[in-house]
C-alpha cells in the first residue's frame, strides 16, 4: 500500500483538515466582493469586517461558554499559551504579588517552555507529577499552592494520552486565591463541553486547526469580569486593546469562528460516536497481548495511547504502511527520546518507545478503525515473531520484569 488514497488518517490531535464549510467561509473573506478589508478601518470595508471579527469572537465563545469580549486572536495555541503564561507571570511580578507559578509535568512544550523562560527571569516553577493515569488531582494543586501563587496552568485534556483534567474542581480550589488560572484547551474544544467562565478559568487558550480550522489562528480568552490583566508580548499599531497588535486576519479569524461554531452544534453527536470509534479500536488492539494503555481508560474521546510489550519501536512504525498515527517516542519534532508525558507516567523507555497515539476524527469510519487494528495487529505479530522478549512473555514472564519501570501505570491486556 502507498498511495495516500489508500491510507487512514488517525492523527486529528496532530493536526485536522479544514471542514468545507469552514473554507467556503474563509474564501468569502478574501476577495474584492468579500470581507477582506482591514477590521480597523472606519469605512464600509472596514466595519464589515469588523463585525465579521465580533461574529467569529461570538461564535468562539459559544463553545467555551464565555464572555466575548475577552477573545485575543493568536496565530494558533502556542502564541495563546505563551501569552497568558509570560504575560500573567510578568504582570504580578513585575508589581511584586509572587513569583511563584504551578503546573504540570505532562503539559505541552507550548507551556513547558514560556514556564523555562519565566524561572530564568527569577520566577519559581513548580511541576506537579501526574498520577499513574495523567491525572492531576486538585488536592495535588492545593498542596502545591502558596501565598506567592500568581499562576496555574493546566491542560484540559492531554493531546499525547487524552487525559482529562478536573478543570472545574481546580478551580473550586483556586477559588479565594487571587492566583491567575490558565487553561490550555487545544485538544478538548470540540471534544468536551468546556464551562471556562463556571469553572474559574481565567485564561484559556484555543487553535483553529485542532478543531477542523485553518492553522495559522487560535485565540486566548481572557477574563473580562473581574479583569485580568497581562504583559503584552508584541508592541506596535494598539490592536486588541494593545494586548496583541498586528492587522487582523478575516479569513483566518472568521474561519476559526465557523469551525467553534461547527464543533460546538456537532458536539452532542460527535462526542459520542468519537468514543465509541476509540472503544472499537482499543477492545480490538487490547485483544492482542501484552498491550498497556497509556491514560485514562475512559479518556477524551479522540485520544488512544496504547504500548505494544516484546516490539521494537522503530520497527513498529516502519511496518505501519497505511497507518497515519504518531508514535510515542516523536510527538514532537523538538523532542528526541521518549516523550516527556509517558516518563512522567512511569512508563518504561522501550514500552514508550514502541507505543501509538491513534486519533480518530470528523470523517473518521468504523471502517477505517478496523483496518487501523488489523494493520497494527498484523505488525505486532510479525515483530513479536522474532522476539526474545515475546517468547519470555510467552513462558510467563511479566511485562515488569522485562522492561523494569513500573508497568503498573496502564492496563495490560491480560498478563
Ligand atoms: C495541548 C496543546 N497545546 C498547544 C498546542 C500548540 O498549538 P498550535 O499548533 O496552534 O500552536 C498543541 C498542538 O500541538 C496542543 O496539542
Amino acid at each position: 500500500m502507498s498511495s495516500r488514497a489508500d491510507w487512514s488518517y488517525l492523527d486529528h490531535a496532530a493536526t485536522t483538515p479544514v471542514d468545507p464549510r469552514v473554507h467556503r467561509r474563509m474564501a468569502s473573506c478574501m476577495e474584492r466582493e468579500g470581507t477582506f478589508g482591514n477590521p480597523s478601518s472606519v469605512h464600509p470595508w472596514g466595519r464589515a469586517a469588523a463585525a465579521m471579527v465580533d461574529q467569529a469572537a461570538a461564535q468562539v465563545a459559544d463553545l467555551i461558554q464565555a464572555d466575548p469580549a475577552g477573545v485575543v486572536w493568536t496565530s494558533g495555541a502556542t502564541e495563546a499559551d505563551n501569552l497568558a503564561i509570560l504575560g500573567a507571570a510578568r504582570f504580578a511580578a513585575n508589581r511584586d504579588r509572587g513569583r511563584h507559578v504551578i503546573s504540570a509535568r505532562t503539559e505541552h512544550a507550548a507551556v513547558l517552555e514560556p514556564l523555562q523562560q519565566l524561572e530564568r527571569e527569577g520566577m519559581e516553577v513548580t511541576l506537579l507529577p501526574p498520577e499513574a493515569d495523567g491525572r492531576v488531582t486538585p488536592d495535588a494543586v492545593a498542596d502545591a499552592l502558596r501565598d506567592d501563587t500568581v499562576l496555574v496552568s493546566l491542560m484540559h485534556v492531554n493531546n499525547e494520552i487524552g487525559t482529562v483534567q478536573d478543570i472545574a474542581g481546580v478551580g473550586e480550589v483556586l477559588r479565594d486565591h487571587p492566583t491567575r488560572f490558565h487553561v490550555d484547551a487545544a485538544q478538548s474544544a470540540g471534544r468536551l463541553p468546556i464551562k471556562a467562565e463556571a469553572w474559574g478559568v481565567d485564561l484559556l487558550s484555543l487553535s483553529a486547526h485542532k478543531v477542523y480550522g485553518p492553522k495559522g489562528v487560535g485565540a486566548l480568552w481572557v477574563r473580562h469580569r473581574p479583569r485580568v490583566r497581562l504583559e503584552p508580548l508584541l508592541f506596535g499599531g494598539g490592536q486588541q486593546s494593545g494586548l496583541r497588535p498586528g492587522t487582523l486576519a478575516p479569513h483566518l479569524i472568521a474561519g476559526m469562528g465557523e469551525a467553534c461554531a461547527i464543533a460546538a452544534e456537532e458536539l452532542p453527536t460527535e462526542a459520542p460516536r468519537l468514543a465509541a470509534l476509540r472503544e472499537r479500536l482499543l477492545h480490538r488492539l487490547m485483544a492482542l497481548d501484552a498491550v498497556m494503555l497509556n491514560g485514562q481508560r475512559q479518556g477524551c474521546p479522540h485520544v488512544l495511547n496504547l504500548s505494544f510489550g516484546c516490539v521494537n519501536g522503530d520497527a513498529l512504525q516502519a511496518e505501519l504502511d497505511g497507518l497515519g498515527v504518531s508514535a510515542g517516542s516523536a510527538c514532537s519534532s523538538s523532542e528526541r527520546g521518549p516523550s516527556h508525558v509517558l516518563r512522567a507516567l512511569g512508563v518504561p523507555d522501550a514500552l514508550a518507545h514502541s507505543s501509538l497515539r491513534f486519533s480518530p476524527g470528523r470523517w473518521t469510519t468504523e471502517a477505517d478503525v478496523d483496518q487501523a487494528a488489523a494493520l497494527v495487529a498484523g505488525a505486532v505479530e510479525r515483530l513479536r515473531a522474532f522476539s526474545p522478549a515475546w517468547r519470555e512473555f510467552g513462558q510467563g514472564a511479566r511485562l515488569d520484569e522485562l522492561y523494569g519501570g513500573n508497568p503498573g501505570h496502564a492496563q495490560e491486556s491480560k498478563a
